[in-house]
């Protein structure tokens, strides 16, 4: 019997309207432009603004636009998987309030945290339900709203961060040349220490004294995080160019997390890849964690075509990393 492949067959994306530009953050916290750019390449992020509009909202969006764009009805979804770090609430599941909200009736629902690696993680997930045959549309949504657990007095970490949303519908190819190829993912928990939410989990539920604390924030040590980001995002796209037989000029396009155009930068380098060839839009957006990899997709899906090798790359908390090989399907 032959092997049923997962492929991408649809890509959409979600950014909210309002700006949070370095000069804006430069009037917050002692910061300027050019710390900003030089450190990070960033320019400038989308805040989700408005009283009760939460990561559901933007999901909501990224999803419908691609089920329109794909001629999707919400009854022939069959599993909604949410890649966030930033739920609704901690229960019930942020994809399950998407489900809801777009009139999805016949699918289950769940979401998976691996923070900045999120998106990968479940695109892996959702690969696996279509190559059991079991199912044949599954939307899967990287949606993060940083901005509701950064703290707008770090500039070590406000700066970075934003918020938006990316959706992908993985579907059984129609042919054996096309889909997603391999997957090569890893955690590793010595991450734990530099990088996290320390308050309003079942370690230390949400106090009076936590919330003082600012506990429900992130926190981050960049360094450590900065080099393990590095090393491994370079070993892994490496490990998978060499178990497929891949050398940089086979591969149209690298597609890495957006967490610092240094760490892209420096990971180009060493692969010997050219910058050309790597999706960054980090100067617009940030940070958006789970929706990083989708928003890039969405923003090149026009330059893209049928066969184009790409490697997806992400690296986050955790820590948490992985690359996955994408044959694009049209
Ligand atoms: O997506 C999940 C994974 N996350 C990452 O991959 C992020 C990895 N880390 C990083 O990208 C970088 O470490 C940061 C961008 C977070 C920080 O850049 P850095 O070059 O590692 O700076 P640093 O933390 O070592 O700080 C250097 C200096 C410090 O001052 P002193 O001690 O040298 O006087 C900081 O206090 O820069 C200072 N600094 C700032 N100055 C102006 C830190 N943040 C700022 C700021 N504006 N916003």
């Amino acid at each position: 019997m032959t092997k049923i492949r997962a492929t991408i067959t649809g890509v959409h994306g979600y950014v909210p309207a309002d700006i949070l530009s370095n000069a804006d953050l430069e009037k917050m916290v002692d910061t300027n432009d050019e710390w900003i750019r030089s450190r990070t390449g960033i320019q400038e992020r989308h805040i989700l603004k408005g009283q009760g509009l939460a990561s559901s909202d933007m999901g909501v969006e990224a999803a419908r636009g691609l089920l329109e764009k794909t001629g999707t009805s919400p009854d022939e979804i069959e599993v909604v998987i949410c890649a966030t770090v930033t739920p609704d609430m901690l229960f019930p599941d942020t994809a399950n309030l998407i489900a809801y909200k777009l009139g999805i009736k016949n699918a289950f629902t769940f979401d998976i945290s691996a923070a900045c690696s999120g998106f990968l993680f479940s695109l892996n997930t959702a690969v696996r339900y279509i190559e059991s045959g079991a199912y044949k549309k599954v939307l899967l949504v990287g949606v993060d709203k940083m901005s509701s657990i950064v703290d707008y007095t770090d500039r070590s970490t406000c700066i970075l961060f934003g918020d938006a949303a990316g959706a992908v519908l993985l579907e059984p190819s129609q042919d054996d040349e096309t889909g997603v190829m391999d997957a090569i993912l890893h955690s590793d928990g010595i991450g734990a220490e530099h990088l996290y939410q320390a308050a309003g989990g079942s370690l230390r539920p949400a106090t009076h004294e936590t919330v003082d604390a600012k506990q429900h924030y992130i926190y981050q040590n960049g360094r450590p995080v900065y080099k393990a980001a590095v090393m491994y995002m370079t070993g892994v796209v490496q490990e998978i160019m060499k178990k497929n037989n891949l050398h940089p000029d086979d591969v149209a396009w690298v597609v890495p997390h957006q967490a610092n155009l240094r760490i892209i930068e420096t990971m180009a380098r060493m692969l010997d890849f050219p910058m050309e060839r790597i999706m960054v839009n980090i100067q617009k957006y940030g940070n958006t964690t789970a929706a990083t990899i989708p928003l890039c997709l969405w923003e090149w899906e026009n330059q893209l075509k049928k066969g184009d090798k790409l490697i997806l790359t992400a690296f986050g908390g955790g820590y948490t990393w992985g690359a996955i090989l994408v044959k694009w399907a049209y």
